[in-house]
């Protein structure tokens, strides 16, 4: 069985109670649709009802009526919301007011359920920015204890199964930090390990990618990222982290030999922490267009509570494997 339909079956056997706050969209009604039928999760849609009725039945969408409706016009728990909410952001100075406000946004509203228990993930982002999604969970889901930065990976399946895991690799961060420091850049690398454990089902090899191999360069970035691998073995003493690694010599096993010679990771690594978001980011869209690898995520890292962002140019099959993805993440949890 492939992957995603291992993860699939996963999320099956343990239903979690996903919150699509993007109700008005048409490929998140499809994938919500699709989700019920094929009992991947519970779904949570926040809009108003009628509307959903309404373009369920235009779509021919039968299996809408199985989910669980939350108007956020008129939330009967918007006054139990607010007050958490004030209690959350007390710091910050927000007023009651503001958080029922706040509360009539649907991706406030979706971390805000998830924050008093009600729902176990969300997934948006089909029609709004990534910032606009990960912002409310930041300041309400936060992190998990010991780690401060929320990152993104990517599975990547790749055509020429010589590389990673029968051409399975895992890259991060390519969708949230812009320019980790050297204790966040560890962070996400341990992280990242997680979820190729958790998701990719594979035994982690952690390559921290840099233009130096093993000292080959001298450069700030350089040190950013040798001590980046230290605090990583360091937090992780388990787990297989080697840097600073050129993408060759932790992918190209005589390249790897030739560089890092002794390396555990050198030309075996199958996942790559970039040292920046803009070397992450650039490096899995190329890999996606030019290598033809299928790009799977960004599936968020770090969080609390899994909530997931979509590209707002996904197709209604991305948002149904990102539901089974978070599923899996929150019963992981
Ligand atoms: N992890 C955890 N918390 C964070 C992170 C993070 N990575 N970044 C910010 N925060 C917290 C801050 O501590 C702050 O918390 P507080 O309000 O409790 O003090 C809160 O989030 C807001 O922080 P800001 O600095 O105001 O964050 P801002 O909203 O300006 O930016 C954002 C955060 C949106 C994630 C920004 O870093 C960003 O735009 N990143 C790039 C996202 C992107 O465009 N990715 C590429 C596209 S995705 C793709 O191609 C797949």
């Amino acid at each position: 069985m492939d992957l995603l339909n291992l993860i699939k079956e996963n999320a099956k056997k343990n239903l979690q109670r996903i919150v699509l706050p993007e109700s008005f969209e048409e490929r998140t009604l499809k994938a919500a649709d699709i989700i019920l039928k094929e009992k991947l999760a519970k779904i949570i849609l926040i809009g108003n009802p009628e509307k959903i009725n309404n373009e369920a039945v235009k779509l021919g969408l039968t299996h809408i009526v199985e989910a669980t409706v939350i108007d956020h016009e008129n939330n009967p728990k918007e006054e139990e919301y607010a007050e958490l909410m004030v209690e959350l952001r007390k710091s910050k100075g927000l007023t009651k007011e503001d958080a029922k406000k706040l509360l009539r946004d649907p991706l406030y509203l979706a971390t805000v359920m998830i924050k008093n228990g009600d729902a176990d993930g969300e997934v948006a982002g089909a029609d709004n920015a990534t910032g606009d999604v990960l912002r409310p969970a930041f300041q309400y889901v936060k992190t998990l204890p010991g780690i401060s930065v929320v990152s993104g990976a990517f599975l990547m399946f790749l055509k020429d199964k010589n590389f990673g895991e029968d051409g399975l690799m895992v890259f991060a961060d390519c969708a949230v930090h812009p320019n980790p420091t050297a204790q966040e850049l560890a962070e996400i690398a341990v992280s990242t390990a997680k979820t190729t454990k958790a998701i990719a089902r594979i035994e982690p090899k952690v390559a921290m990618l840099s233009f130096s191999t093993k000292g080959s360069a001298k450069h700030e970035m350089v040190d950013k990222v040798r001590a980046a691998t230290e605090l990583a073995q360091k937090m992780a003493p388990e787990l297989k982290i080697d840097g600073e690694l050129q993408a060759d010599a932790a992918i190209i096993d005589a390249i790897g030999k030739k560089k890092a010679p002794g390396s555990e990771i050198a030309g075996n690594a199958n996942v790559l922490v970039f040292p920046t978001l803009e070397t992450g980011n650039i490096a899995y869209k190329l890999v996606e267009r030019l290598a033809h690898a299928q790009a799977v995520g960004p599936i968020l890292q770090g969080m609390a509570a899994p909530i997931n962002d979509l590209s707002r140019g996904c197709s209604v099959s991305d948002i149904v494997n990102l539901v089974a993805i978070t599923a899996n993440q929150a019963a992981e949890k």
